[in-house]
């Protein structure tokens, strides 16, 4: 059947699970994490595959960018899985969000890997006064670790995370972030992750009917939410995010992404 019949017939399903997702963002936010029963590879959360494939790609411009004496923030950590691996190579690493029980999971999965030099706060990054309180929870600048969180909000929500960044940054800090920028429709994305006109899996439809609808975030957007006035670009370039398997087996979905290192002015 040619394709544009998968779309035809993919386009109801789609719209009647959207129509299920919470108005207030937060609320969806919350709601999705509290419903979260399985994370990792094999579970429900679309974009926790664990890969260590994507956290050696974001290695390198870690290390060359992030000064070791600094804290990090993991904004937007989720159930922390990325938070966790920062701690294994910074002595002090906090995780926030803005879901009460995604920070709930992401304690009880950091005690569970015996992980302890590492914390957690619910708190909304984009709220006035959130990079004050982040520089003062901290004792001054950190370094700031992003992935998949800008690609979530509006561009006014994008621009006032930027400017609570810009606090937490200070001189010293850094901002590391990993985006998806699937270029294509709705259609060709979820296509991109399984969905056909006979079934979503599991994973994409929790997030489709749970979700905030995710946009994409490239070079083109960053220089948007990031200007120059405020922001230096130190690298970016090409990222692969992976999300948990929904096609073949046990192989990860692979996301085109972007990835920047920004400092400030
Ligand atoms: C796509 S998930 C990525 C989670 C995590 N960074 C990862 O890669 O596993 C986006 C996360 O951003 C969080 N989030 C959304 N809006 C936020 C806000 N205003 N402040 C803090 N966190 C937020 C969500 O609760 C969610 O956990």
């Amino acid at each position: 059947m040619p394709k544009i019949w998968d779309s035809v017939l993919l386009l109801p399903k789609l719209a009647r699970l959207a129509s299920r997702v919470p108005k207030n963002p937060h609320h969806a936010w919350e709601n999705y994490w509290a419903g979260i029963t399985r994370t990792g590879k094999d579970g429900e959360v679309l974009w926790d595959a664990a890969a260590e494939s994507e956290r050696l790609s974001y290695l390198a411009p870690i290390k060359e960018h992030f000064d070791p004496a600094l804290p990090v923030v993991d904004v937007g950590c989720g159930n922390g899985t990325y938070t966790r691996w920062l701690a294994t190579l910074f002595p002090q690493v906090l995780g926030v969000d803005v879901s009460a029980s995604a920070v709930r999971r992401a304690q009880a999965e950091a005690e569970a890997e015996g992980i302890r030099d590492v914390e957690f706060a619910a708190m909304d990054a984009v709220g006035d006064g959130a990079g004050n309180l982040l520089r003062e929870r901290l004792g001054g600048s950190a370094n700031v670790f992003l992935r998949g969180v800008l690609h979530v909000l509006k561009p006014e929500e994008q621009a006032r995370l930027a400017a609570n960044l810009h606090t937490v940054v200070g001189e010293q800090g850094r901002v590391f972030l990993a985006e998806t920028n699937f270029q294509g429709n709705r259609f060709e994305y979820v296509g991109h992750l399984g969905a056909t006109r006979h079934g979503i899996p599991h994973p994409l439809r929790r997030a489709i009917e749970g979700l905030p609808m995710p946009g994409h975030f490239g070079q083109p957007e960053l220089t948007g939410v990031f200007p120059d006035s405020e922001w230096q670009l130190l690298a970016d370039g090409p990222a692969v995010i992976e999300a948990v398997p929904m096609k073949q087996g046990s192989v990860t979905e692979q996301i085109p992404g972007y990835f920047a290192v920004l400092q400030a002015n």
